[in-house]
């Protein structure tokens, strides 16, 4: 099945520039993903192909106009749910691009300027946020949800594993250390349960690591899934990472 993106934009190149290349390039070529780009100025009805206004009660900057946005949403190759990216949408996670790798397609709108008159983002389906940080423009959020999504998409990566066992993938956590050659390098070595070959061990050693990982770089992860069992505590007591679990709320627990 090949999913359909289309992607509206003042800056067409920008996003096929880089949707020609390295893994968006792959799922292009191998069928799995079709971006179809259309430029916003295709669809103005002014000499000037304008696109922007001032905003009404007076403020800086110029504002994304309502009406070439509408023409360009009834276009043939738009696909629903249609998206507003904008600093004020829900914030984009893994969760949300296994949610669009699973549709027939998604239509991503791009802002530009001071961002969009309200009647636009309200015309949305829905408006995601790439993070708490405000862009220039909507193009790089438009790539980073094309990316996210389509490599999960089955065929797109060499390996399927690699998708599966990735950060916030396996059981919402981040991903556990890895290690390639040299064996020692400036004094630090691999890890020796690594070059055991005891594969249950290593896949204990690497939960561990994960839930390690995530209880000291992302706690807020370890509370959005409702804490660590009884087990998983175990499992760091096993390998003596008890020092994180004194550090812990008593509610991280409770799952
Ligand atoms: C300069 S921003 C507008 C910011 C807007 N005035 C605000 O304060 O929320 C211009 C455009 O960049 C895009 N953009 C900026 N930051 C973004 C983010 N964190 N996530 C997604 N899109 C973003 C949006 O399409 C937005 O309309």
């Amino acid at each position: 099945m090949t999913l359909r993106v289309t992607v509206v934009t003042i800056f067409p190149k920008l996003i096929e520039q880089y949707l020609n290349s390295s893994v968006l390039g792959r799922a292009t070529q191998r069928a799995l993903l079709d971006v179809t780009v259309l430029d916003l100025r295709s669809y103005t009805d002014d000499p000037r192909r304008s696109i922007d206004d001032s905003p009404y009660g007076g403020g800086p900057g110029m504002l994304m106009m309502p009406e070439p946005v509408f023409r360009a949403l009834a276009d043939p190759h738009v696909v629903r749910p249609t998206i507003g990216l904008s600093p004020i949408g829900a914030t984009f996670r893994q969760s949300d691009a296994v949610a669009l790798s699973q549709l027939d397609g998604f239509t991503l709108l791009c802002g530009r300027y001071e961002g969009f008159d309200a009647r636009i983002e309200e015309a949305c389906d829905r408006l995601i946020s790439i993070g708490d940080f405000v862009l220039a423009g909507g193009e790089l959020a438009a790539l980073v949800v094309i990316e996210a999504t389509a490599r999960l998409l089955n065929g797109v990566l060499g390996n399927e594993e690699s998708a599966r066992e990735e950060s916030f993938a396996m059981d919402r956590l981040l991903e556990h250390p890895q290690y390639t050659r040299p064996r020692v390098l400036g004094g630090h070595e691999v890890p020796e349960v690594l070059l055991s070959g005891d594969h249950e061990e290593v896949d204990r050693w690497r939960y561990a690591q994960r839930l390690l990982r995530t209880l000291e770089r992302r706690p807020d992860l370890i509370e959005a899934r409702g804490g660590i069992s009884r087990e998983e505590v175990e499992l760091l007591h096993r390998y003596g990472y008890d020092e994180v679990l004194q550090t812990m709320n008593k509610e991280r627990f409770e799952r």
